[in-house]
């Protein structure tokens, strides 16, 4: 089935000019509500829905050894990575190229940050036993990873019911941000210390699918020094923003 695009080029233009980058510079953090509307979005969530039905979607990765018993009050998601090209994902690949123009917009604009790629795209289920994620930071020690961007599923999401609301911690503030993970809600943020946050404890499955964008000089260097230690290649697998 073909997705129509229900934001023209120039709407994406306009939305990351005049929405995403200013939000972005002044907060840290910004959503966008309805990006793809009911059909491509309803198509992103039933193919996240096989995955998950198929059993593809495995224990999400931890620092160190974490004894079983500990991980689901750490991390309790389950993850599979994608790049959008295997079968049955035309629908998230749909997506991700819709983030990749959206983010192109923005790059550029972001002060020295050059964005030219991105790690494969995350899809991560809380499965609603009472899980999160505890507060972290996605990049604390410069691996290259810029903005996150988090594409949220969940349709009729009670966050008094069901939890699993995203609280960012912007550093230096004294508010939170409660961010709801609701269906065809696509959320940014600076990947680095800027923005601790937790996924407090889901009682519902929560679907959604996360991409981080590098900045082509930090990534480089990370690859660098990654090498350097390990001997071995990566320790992101990237993909390429600009076909
Ligand atoms: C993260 C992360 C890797 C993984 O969530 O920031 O490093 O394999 N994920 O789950
Ligand atoms: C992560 C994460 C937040 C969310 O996977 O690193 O913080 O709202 N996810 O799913
Ligand atoms: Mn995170």
């Amino acid at each position: 089935m073909p997705f129509i695009e229900h934001l023209s080029d120039t709407e994406l233009e306009r939305l990351a000019l005049e929405q995403v980058v200013p939000a972005l510079q002044e907060y840290g953090f910004y959503y966008v509500d309805g990006l793809l509307g009911e059909l491509a979005g309803g198509a992103v969530l039933d193919q996240v829905k096989d995955m998950h039905a198929s059993g593809v979607l495995q224990d999400g990765r931890l620092a160190g050894s974490v004894p079983a018993v500990h991980r689901r009050s750490i991390r309790g998601d389950k993850i599979a990575w994608v790049n959008g090209s295997e079968r049955g994902c035309e629908a998230i690949n749909f997506l991700l190229n819709l983030i990749d123009k959206l983010i192109s917009y923005c790059s550029g604009r972001l002060g020295n940050k050059a964005i030219r790629e991105r790690s494969k795209a995350m899809v991560a289920c809380y499965p609603g036993n009472g899980a999160g994620y505890v507060k972290h930071v996605d990049n604390p020690n410069c691996d290259g990873r810029c903005i996150t961007c988090i594409y949220y599923l969940n349709k009729n999401w009670n966050a008094k019911e069901h939890g699993g609301i995203l609280r960012i911690f912007p550093e230096g503030k004294s508010y939170v941000a409660d961010i709801k993970p609701l269906f065809d809600r696509l959320l940014f943020f600076w990947s680095d210390r800027r923005n601790p946050h937790e996924v407090q404890p889901s009682y519902t499955t929560r679907y959604a699918i996360t991409v981080w964008y590098f900045d082509s000089e930090e990534r480089a260097e990370a690859k660098r020094r990654f090498r350097d230690l390990t001997g071995t290649n990566k320790p992101w697998t990237n993909h390429s923003l600009f076909q």
